[in-house]
Parts: structure tokens; sequence; C-alpha cells
């Protein structure tokens, strides 16, 4: 008897900002945890870049490490820039944080294809009331804190449009 093997979907996901260092590795932080709540971690490949390599081999901005450890996230991720080589073969959707983010990434693509994987993650927010996660780098501590907000909404909002666009 031939048993053929069944394998599962995975779905891969990039997030990407400028730095790597605050908005993605929240943003990979925020939806791992969201994809665990909902036991389907095994489904998913989460990670994050930047668009520069500034910060390349760093461990996430020690502010947004401690304003996401205040709702329970940690942050793991070490900074590396984009490889438009392997990450637009390797990821399903590739997800900017803002303008500048989309326009970069736009620039490294080869075909429609890579075109057709890359989104504004503010384009999955419920409210529609933001059009961008604006960069916390060079401001207070409020601004840390807004960005893991609409992470957390725009975050859920991917989640259940990947779920009804797979299932
Ligand atoms: P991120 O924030 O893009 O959210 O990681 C930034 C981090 C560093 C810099 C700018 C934004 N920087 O200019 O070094």
């Amino acid at each position: 008897m031939l048993f053929l093997e069944k394998k599962p979907l995975v779905k891969k996901i990039l997030f990407v900002c400028l730095g790597n260092i605050c908005r993605s590795p929240a943003a990979e932080a925020v939806f791992k945890d969201i994809v665990a709540k909902k036991g389907l971690a095994a489904k998913f490949e989460i990670d994050s870049a930047g668009t520069s390599g500034y910060h390349s081999g760093e461990p996430a901005d020690v502010r947004m490490q401690q304003h996401a450890k205040k709702r329970g996230y940690t942050i793991t991720s070490i900074s590396r820039p984009f490889d438009p080589k392997y990450d637009f073969d390797h990821f399903d959707l590739i997800l900017a944080m803002d303008d500048d983010n989309l326009h970069d990434l736009k620039e490294m693509t080869r075909n429609q294809e890579d075109v057709k994987k890359i989104h504004l993650m503010t384009d999955f927010s419920a409210s529609g009331h933001h059009h961008h996660v604006p960069d916390p780098y060079y401001g207070g501590p409020q601004g840390f804190d807004f960005v893991l907000d609409l992470l957390e909404e725009t975050g859920k909002g991917l989640f259940n449009y990947i779920e009804n666009s797979t299932s």
C-alpha cells in the first residue's frame, strides 16, 4: 500500500521595519503570541528583518523589550537586514510597518510575485484609523505602548485574514 505523507500547511510571515530593533521584532513577538494562543504555533514560521542593516546582530531596543515584557511578550529576535534573494522566495507574506519600509521593499522586488507578497501592517487594522506603525525610536515611552496597541490590533486582523484565506 502506498502511504502519501500529508504535509502540514505552514504559513511563513515576515515583519519588516527600518532597524529591526523596535517595531518588527515587537510585531514578531505579538503575532507569535496570537498564533500560540490559537494552538497553531507549529503551522506558522514567523520572523522579522530591517530594510537597513544599521543594527545588524543587536537584540531589540531595551525600551521595546521592557514595554513588551509588561504585556507578557518576550522579544528574542536579533536584528538582521532583509535579504531579497532569500526572503522573497521563502516567505508568503511580508508586512511593512510604514510607507518608507513599503517603498524600500518594493525597490528590491524582482517580479510581480514578490510585489504581491508585500502589504502594510495597518492594512489589517479593523478600526482603519491608522495608516502606518510609527517609529518610536526617537520618542518617549508612550510611543512604544502605542506601537504595541497597534500591533495587537493589526495582528488580530492579520490572523483573521490568513485564517479566512486558507480555510
Ligand atoms: P525600528 O526603529 O525601525 O522600528 O527598528 C528604528 C530603530 C533604529 C533607527 C531608526 C528606527 N535608527 O535610526 O537607528
